[in-house]
């Protein structure tokens, strides 16, 4: 497609504009130049996008992804792991630091930002490491890190069980009004456990994560970031307690915001009934009760986002037994669909889905905020809320093919994603 675009007749919605109406957006050498009611006789040089029956929503964002390059080239690339993300309609991710070597300096930041230039679909905005090498041990060198490019300051994956380095993360990150986020979970409590504590696990004869584990660290986390004044951001929660304790932090006036996944609003510890390994995710699915507080949190306010934890893994890791089989759900390619849920259910508005993927992660992340508005990037995605779909993870466009949603019929995806005013066809000749 050329530099000229007219997105014609669809239903833009953009909460942040105060947009919900049938309209037309003439998009000229990637900026949006008109939102308007009705453009007639467009340029000759310009294509046409007819979105009759579509909805333009400004661009997805998600805040935190895990692109494994450098290091784990086989389980996904910068390349692979950016046109997954902009065949599910982002826009832009923030990728986590566990790689390896481990986006601890800024040699590596500026590694993977040069990468995502040449080989990138979209932007990607590193995270960079709470201490060296992921070990919990010594503070990496944040201000470094910072100056490099990146937007936050992350352990994920692994937990920073040392308190006193914790506040001290949070403390630092307060020169860079950057958030600190927290994968939160007690390793000790953990204990090797591999899937939720409970009735589940007991039958399969595995050894359980309790919901204390993430509990106990969050309320932690609380506590060091009202004592340090530092931004606090919770990466997945899981649990029923933890809605409540962000819930409560926030009502505080603490600077705490968190995220969740859709497969903890979707699915449930049943899932890894018959060992299945696609379904081991950390934190792990939960019982019942917790999938419906974290869909009260949402709905409420207490979550701000949604965020995929994309985990590609390999086949043959996957392929392994339950207790040896890595965690982590390949999530990009199903969670504009399984948040359209959500919308389809009554749980959430379509207003508070675009904020949940889209201007709150930029928030959070100090982002450039995506909007459908006269003078702003192109930055857009284009959604057939209508189409159904079957997940086949064979089609997925990620490396990883680790998805507990294979065979699920889902609808809606992203037929167009418009990064930085450049239009990718999603599904063509699909
Ligand atoms: O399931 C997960 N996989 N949770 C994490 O926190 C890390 C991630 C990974 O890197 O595979």
């Amino acid at each position: 497609m050329n530099d000229n675009v007219l997105i014609k007749g669809g239903r833009v919605v953009d909460p942040a504009s105060g947009l919900d109406s049938i309209m037309d957006v003439f998009i000229e050498n990637g900026v949006i130049s008109k939102v308007s009611g009705g453009i007639e006789n467009p340029p000759d040089n310009c294509s046409v996008i007819d979105s009759a029956g579509l909805l333009v929503i400004p661009g997805l964002v998600d805040m935190h992804t895990h692109l494994r390059e450098p290091g784990f080239e086989y389980k996904e690339t910068i390349a692979t792991g950016t046109r997954a993300a902009v065949r599910g309609g982002f826009t832009a991710v923030c990728c986590m630091a566990n790689t390896n070597p481990v986006n601890d300096e800024p040699a590596i930041t500026r590694f993977i930002l040069s990468k995502a230039a040449s080989d990138g679909a979209c932007p990607v905005y590193p995270i960079g490491a709470i201490t060296v090498g992921l070990d919990g041990k010594n503070l990496a060198e944040m201000a470094s890190l910072a100056d490099a490019g990146c937007v936050a300051f992350s352990d994920d994956g692994k937990p920073v069980m040392d308190s006193l380095l914790m506040r001290r993360a949070l403390e630092y990150s307060r020169i860079f009004g950057k958030p600190v986020i927290s994968h939160s979970e007690d390793a000790r409590l953990v204990a090797g456990g591999v899937m939720n504590e409970g009735l589940n696990a007991t039958r399969m004869g595995l050894r359980g994560i309790p919901w204390a584990a993430e509990e106990v660290m969050i309320a932690r986390d609380i506590a060091l970031c009202e004592l340090s004044g530092g931004r606090l951001h919770v990466a997945h929660i899981s649990t029923k307690g933890s809605v409540r304790l962000i819930r409560e932090a926030k009502a505080r006036g603490l600077a705490v915001t968190a995220e969740t996944c859709p497969h903890y609003f979707t699915i449930t510890d049943e899932a890894c009934i018959g060992y299945n390994t696609a379904a081991k995710v950390n934190p792990p699915l939960r019982a019942r009760a917790d999938k419906l507080a974290i869909r009260e949190g949402l709905a409420d306010g207490t979550i701000d986002a949604i965020a995929t934890d994309h985990a590609p893994h390999h086949r043959e890791e996957k392929a392994m037994g339950f207790d040896d089989a890595p965690f982590g759900i390949s999530g990009l390619e199903t969670a504009l669909a399984l948040s359209l849920r959500m919308v389809e259910k009554g749980v959430i508005s379509l207003n508070r889905m675009i904020d949940l993927m889209s201007a709150a992660p930029c928030r959070i992340m100090g982002i450039p905020e995506r909007r459908i508005a006269e003078g702003s990037v192109a930055n857009i995605t284009i959604v057939d809320p209508a189409v159904e779909w079957e997940v086949d993870p064979a089609s997925f466009v990620s490396l990883g093919k680790n998805t507990p949603f294979e065979g699920l019929r889902l609808k809606g995806r992203a037929a167009f994603t418009i990064v930085n005013g450049r239009v990718c066809e999603n599904f063509k000749g699909d």
